[in-house]
């Protein structure tokens, strides 16, 4: 999945005759996910007509700060369009243009769109050999370049005014794999390694029955999901649940005892960067295992159990340099119990759950929680989808560990 998938992308096109590629450039980010809005210069529309970019980008197209064609004349909010923005590119950007961003001018929609914009800011030049090579022309780099506004080179080769030199706009297809490299290079856990527990663990009774409990796996496969969207390489340990996730960055290992997950997250746990057990893992498993299936009889059945080991605790035992991070889920004193586990089990952060909380618990699409630090420090949460509840575990690590 691209890192473009699901993001909002305005696009900026200005008058050049690259503002034809403009178009491709559409196509492409829609076809890694995106969705697009293209804002317009005037001069944009000689080159390429703002139809033809609304019908690829199945967005109205903004090219004044009025809506001239409404009889009731409507504003065209460049704020809202700067906002909605997650990235904000400029292509082709022309020197024109280039030189008015550095100089915070604002005489068209484009230009107020960029000065309002809080998202990263890309740029694809294009322009003649002569006025790329213009002293004013790497200014304008220079200056937009402190303003943290990124370049997309342009290319060499044969211009449409007959010269051969620098200043042809990147290809679209070349545009869109530098701003996902560049999105990639910067997310915030790149390069690191995430291990993951979820899902209940069954333990078996005999060939045909076993204990379990009614985890879903919903939340750790959530936290696998955006973890690896942030850039992180997971190995997701997975006890019996029906939840999906194909992503090149994620490793589902698929076990169904607690003695299976406790193999496979010891085996991983000293390459990893951060541990996050979500599992709803059995405490007690059938001290023996029938090799044939029980028969009923008459009266009574009792069935010996035995503890299962603790995962969380072993791992809090063996733990170096990695961020160990439990779940709890507790009816009662949560916050209390909460904090003596990340004592007993040497965590560096717990999530609870509170089976009081509405909103919150196993099958539920949402979740309501409270992170509680090594320190004691509690940030309890809203009821969330599980997607966003994953967001706010791993920005709370990423703001604990690497800011
Ligand atoms: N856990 C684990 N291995 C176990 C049991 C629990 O890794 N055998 C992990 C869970 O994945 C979760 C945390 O420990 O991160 C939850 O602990 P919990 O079961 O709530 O608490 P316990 O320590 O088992 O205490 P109690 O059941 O008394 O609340």
């Amino acid at each position: 999945m691209s890192v473009l998938s699901g993001k909002h992308i305005l696009l900026g096109v200005t008058g050049g005759i690259a503002a034809y590629k403009a178009t491709f450039l559409v196509r492409e980010f829609i076809k890694k996910g995106a969705e697009v809005k293209v804002v317009m210069t005037e001069a944009a529309k000689e080159f390429v007509t703002p139809l033809t970019l609304s019908t690829l980008s199945k967005n109205e197209v903004y090219s004044s700060f009025t809506n001239e064609e409404d009889n009731n004349a409507q504003w065209n909010n460049h704020v809202e369009l700067a906002l909605w923005a997650d990235l904000f590119v400029i292509a082709p950007a022309t020197a024109n243009t280039l030189s008015k961003m550095a100089n915070g001018t604002c005489d068209n929609i484009l230009l107020a769109c960029y000065l309002s914009a809080k998202c990263p800011v890309y740029f694809a030049p294009a322009m003649d050999l002569d006025m790329y090579k213009h002293p004013s022309t790497p200014q304008s780099f220079e200056k937009l370049a402190t303003f943290g506004n990124i370049k997309i080179e342009a290319g060499y080769g044969e211009l449409a005014s007959g010269l051969v030199g620098q200043g042809r706009m990147a290809e679209p297809d070349e545009i869109a794999v530098f701003i996902e490299n560049d999105i990639s290079e910067k997310l915030p856990l790149k390069g690191k390694k995430v291990v993951l527990t979820a899902g209940p663990t069954y333990e078996a009774i005999d060939p045909v029955r076993f204990i379990g409990n009614h985890s879903s796996g919903k939340m750790g496969f959530a936290i696998a999901k955006v973890a690896a969207s942030l850039g992180a390489q997971v190995t997701l340990i997975s006890g019996p649940s029906h939840q999906q996730l194909e992503h090149s960055s994620v490793n589902v290992i698929r076990v169904t005892s607690a003695a299976q997950m406790y193999e496979q997250a010891h085996l991983f746990f000293n390459d990893c960067d951060i541990a996050i057990l979500s599992a709803a893992v059995a405490d007690y498993r059938p001290a023996t295992v029938a090799t044939q299936k029980i028969k009923k009889k008459e009266g009574e059945m009792t069935i010996k159990l035995e503890k299962t080991l603790d995962i969380l605790a072993s791992l809090g035992k063996i733990k170096q340099k990695q961020f160990l991070v439990g779940f709890a889920l507790e009816t009662q004193n949560e916050v209390e119990n909460a904090k003596i586990k990340i004592k007993k089990k040497n965590l560096d952060l717990i999530v609870l759950n509170s089976l009081n909380d509405k909103g919150a618990g196993f099958a539920a699409d949402t979740n309501k929680v409270t992170l509680i630090d090594a320190d004691n420090k509690a940030y309890p949460f809203s009821v969330k989808p599980k997607e966003d509840v994953a967001h706010d575990i791993l920005e709370h690590i990423i703001k604990t560990i690497y800011v």
